[in-house]
């Protein structure tokens, strides 16, 4: 069997970077170990915990702000093995839409391990022990993450679990204790605390969402904590161990040290401090492919490894672990080995975290242009100000735009507000074309929106918003 490309992994990268190859004419086949297609995005990640949000939204809805609406509908029960039901189906959805996808661009299909035997070589073995072996130009290694443990702890996915096991949890525990207050702890932290968990994040740094912007990240703290989750900063968790009746103990410290140990009890633990790039099995010792420090795969500016014909994009690769990122690369790197240019703009990747309000951001934050020594204007607007948002009584948050001094060149926007991961995509386009704050203030947006908050922030910048 003899292939233009042969992409291992079909997650978002694989899946969509198949899908491109075959539309421009390349014979494309596919290798991937599990039984679906869409990877940790569709079977695991993205999907499952979106649906979960969606439903334990509802959920809270209907628990504390319907009766404000005018709309009684006594005490809402919880049916958690429906909802996990009604996620599920979300999943099946996804993964059989992959699977047609892949039909239909008459890319072929290889269910099984992926191994590059040799240059132009992949083996693919089969649960049953089969194998078969693939001759093809070029491959793209797709294999993306997996979960990064805590050193001495064992997830077993019942009592200690990962994102995985916290996306099918039998019951709703009654002390929810989440390690990392990164993306996945707040996400999933929101949905078992909307489904009646009592949830404490330990996190090591002094900060929730490290890495989004500062201002963002405090005010989101603040509005989780009104929620109801607890928050231990700046501390470390040294031990978690086991009861024989089930649940855990926890034993944190100051992150710093130096300060006393306190023991924490816990039904589930949830360890959600990153992931690693998962490169298992894939034989790259063997045919010398080159890893960083982290372990990700080392590739040049157009996602060549250091080994003639072999490609790798996604989270196996340095950048964020997005799935968009990965599909993007997909499409880029497809289009280079069909002849043609891709190119991914690194500079405007929007990123979302999905609890109530929302958290969404694109470009520069304020500690990058400070750091980078970029002088730069900003512009806030809250929702307090927004007649949409005070209309439906989602007045969290705010929209800030951060724009170059000089030119005026938009850097960077954040936004903390319901439905900010839609709000983000006009400046995603707006930054993409290399827009000014004035090209967005001077854009007409629909009345009533949430847009008008950012037309607004984008106002702000040169301190001229109507109202504020
Ligand atoms: P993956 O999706 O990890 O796919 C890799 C595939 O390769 C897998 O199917 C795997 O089985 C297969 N594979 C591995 N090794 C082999 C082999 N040797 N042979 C054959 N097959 C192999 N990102 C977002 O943008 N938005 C979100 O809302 C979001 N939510 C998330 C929620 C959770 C709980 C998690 C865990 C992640 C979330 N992510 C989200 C991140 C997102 O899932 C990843 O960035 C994305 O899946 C990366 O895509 P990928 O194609 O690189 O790899
Ligand atoms: P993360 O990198 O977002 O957050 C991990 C957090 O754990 C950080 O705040 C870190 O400081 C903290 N931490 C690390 N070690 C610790 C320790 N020993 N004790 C206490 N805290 C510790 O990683 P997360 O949340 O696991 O998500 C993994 C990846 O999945 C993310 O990088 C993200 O790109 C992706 N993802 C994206 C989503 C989205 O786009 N909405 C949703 C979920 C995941």
């Amino acid at each position: 069997m003899s292939y233009d490309l042969v992409v291992i992994g079909t997650g978002p990268g694989g899946y969509v970077c198949a899908i491109r190859a075959a539309q421009l004419g390349l014979r494309t086949a596919v290798a991937e170990k599990r039984a679906t297609h869409g990877g940790t995005c569709l079977n695991v990640g993205c999907i499952p915990s979106k649906a979960l949000l969606h439903a334990s939204e509802a959920f809270e809805e209907a628990n504390k702000h319907f009766a404000d609406l005018g709309i009684d509908v006594g005490t809402p029960k919880l049916d958690l093995k429906k909802m996990m039901a009604f996620k599920d189906e979300g999943v099946a959805g996804n993964t059989k839409g992959v699977e047609f996808l892949l039909k239909k661009n008459k890319v072929e299909t290889f269910h099984g391990t992926g191994r590059i035997a040799g240059a132009g070589r992949v083996e693919v073995v089969s649960e049953d022990g089969g194998n078969q072996m693939l001759e093809t130009k070029s491959i793209v290694i797709a294999t993306g993450s997996d979960v990064t443990r805590l050193p001495g702890v064992t997830i077993d996915e019942k009592v200690v679990v990962s994102s995985t096991g916290a996306l099918e949890l039998d019951r709703v525990p009654k002390k929810l204790l989440v390690i990392g207050a990164g993306v996945i702890g707040l996400e999933l932290g929101s949905v078992w605390r909307r489904l009646g968990a009592e949830v404490t994040v330990v996190e090591y740094l002094d900060r929730v969402l490290p890495g989004m912007d500062g201002e963002v990240g405090k005010q989101f703290q603040r509005i989780l904590t009104k929620q109801g989750i607890a928050f231990k900063l700046s501390t470390k968790v040294t031990g978690v161990e086991v009861g024989k009746k089930g649940g855990a103990s926890v034993t944190v410290e100051p992150a710093a040290g130096g300060g006393a140990a306190e023991t924490l009890q816990a039904d589930v633990v949830l360890v959600a401090i990153g992931r690693v790039p998962y490169t298992e099995s894939l034989g790259l010792d063997t045919v010398g492919v080159q890893r960083d420090d982290k372990g990700r795969i080392l590739t040049d500016a157009h996602y060549a490894t250091n080994v003639t014909g072999i490609y790798a994009i996604g989270d196996v690769i340095a950048g964020p672990m997005l799935a968009h990122k990965a599909e993007d690369e997909g499409v880029a790197i497809a289009e280079m080995l069909a002849g043609q240019s891709g190119h991914v703009n690194y500079g405007v990747i929007p990123n979302v975290v999905y609890t109530f309000p929302e958290v969404a951001s694109v470009g520069k934050t304020e500690e990058e242009l400070k750091k980078d020594g970029i002088a730069y204007n900003a512009g806030k607007f809250p929702f307090t100000a927004n007649g949409r948002a005070k209309a439906n009584g989602t007045t969290d948050g705010f929209v800030k735009v951060l724009a170059d001094a000089q030119t005026d060149r938009v850097l960077g926007v954040h936004i903390v507000g319901a439905d900010a991961g839609n709000l983000i995509a006009e400046v995603a386009v707006a930054m993409e074309f290399g827009a000014s704050s004035e090209d967005i203030a001077r854009t007409c947006h629909a009345h009533p929106t949430l847009t008008e908050a950012v037309k607004e922030a984008a106002l702000a910048v040169n301190k001229r918003a109507i109202h504020v």
